[in-house]
């Protein structure tokens, strides 16, 4: 494996294979002394043109923590503010003999043109609204950990699907592991022809979060993304708290044994109370804890391990 651009790109196995490593690169985090040999004298840049706080920091640890040089650039401060192409940049960055990039970029598909212009690793961490593969990936270990075997498990996911990145990658990363997904959202912030969407079958669309939350051994709740709406939204903030919001009431009408995820950023108050975000049962927090175990493995993978380009 030699870039990580889509969930739809990796098979069931690939996926189980990046989870398993992530579980030993997790017992690194508890460790005094957490560096690991692996990637000394390789070079990551963290190259985000759209701000981040979870994957950017984490991205850095985990090269840290493997022993890469890693790097950070935004598109603030670099030459892209004098107007050089994205094409121009990437191949200085690329000229320079680094052995990966890892791109955040508003225009879905970047990572993908890129990949086809340089020759080192290119990971996706977010383009646009298409995918955010990392997230998933940290996503299913985190439930995994939670609740076992996800095969056959119900997973609703929740909020803005329209604008969401993180939604295509988690329904084609569940779906792999053969979870049942259900799609839950305002009509409006459904995505438009979701019905049709290639290499997903099996997930449901309903416009009841209160019917499915006791079905559910997991509700993901996605942001609410108010800087992707250029003519507004709707519905207003007020009523989507009411209407498709986790509230302190609909917490209640969770199986005992469930558990709610958020990839975050989080809006308290509108998509998620802090009732649900705090809860015992959330697994916020883990998440984020996951996500540089699942990115130490995901450099391992595409940098040291067996069928690495490298
Ligand atoms: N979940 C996520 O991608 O968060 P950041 O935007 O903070 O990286």
């Amino acid at each position: 494996m030699k870039h990580l651009l889509s969930i739809a790109d990796l098979d069931r196995e690939e996926i189980l294979a990046i989870l398993d490593t992530a579980i030993s690169m997790h017992e690194v985090q508890g460790r005094d002394v957490k560096k690991l040999p692996t990637l000394r004298g390789r070079t990551i840049i963290n190259f985000f043109f759209e701000d981040s706080t979870r994957t950017r920091a984490s991205f850095e640890i985990a090269g840290k923590w493997m022993s890469a040089d890693t790097i950070n650039l935004t598109g603030k401060g670099t030459s892209v503010s004098k107007g050089e192409s994205l094409r121009d940049t990437v191949l200085t960055i690329d000229a320079m003999g680094v052995d990966m990039m890892v791109i955040r970029h508003p225009a879905s598909g970047a990572p993908r043109q890129i990949a086809d212009w340089v020759d080192c690793s290119i990971v996706n961490a977010g383009d646009g609204t298409h995918e955010h593969p990392s997230q998933a990936l940290l996503d299913a270990y985190t439930l995994r950990r939670s609740l076992g075997d996800l095969d056959g498990r119900h997973v609703a996911i929740v909020g803005d699907l329209t604008h969401s990145r993180v939604l295509r990658s988690n329904l084609l990363c569940l779906r792999k592991l053969g979870a049942e997904v259900t799609l839950v959202a305002p009509p409006t912030l459904m995505p438009a022809g979701i019905a049709g969407w290639a290499s997903t079958d099996g997930f449901t669309v309903s416009y009841d979060l209160d019917a499915v939350l006791p079905t559910v051994d997991a509700v993901m709740m996605l942001r609410v993304q108010r800087e992707r709406m250029s003519g507004g939204y709707f519905p207003t903030a007020k009523e989507y708290a009411v209407t498709y919001g986790l509230t302190a009431r609909r917490l209640a009408l969770l199986q005992d044994h469930a558990v709610i995820a958020h990839p975050g950023p989080m809006n308290r108050g509108l998509e998620i109370s802090a009732e649900a975000a705090d809860a015992a049962r959330s697994l916020v927090l883990d998440q984020v804890s996951a996500g540089v175990a699942v990115r130490m493995s995901i450099l391992y993978h595409l940098l040291a391990g067996e069928g690495s380009a490298q």
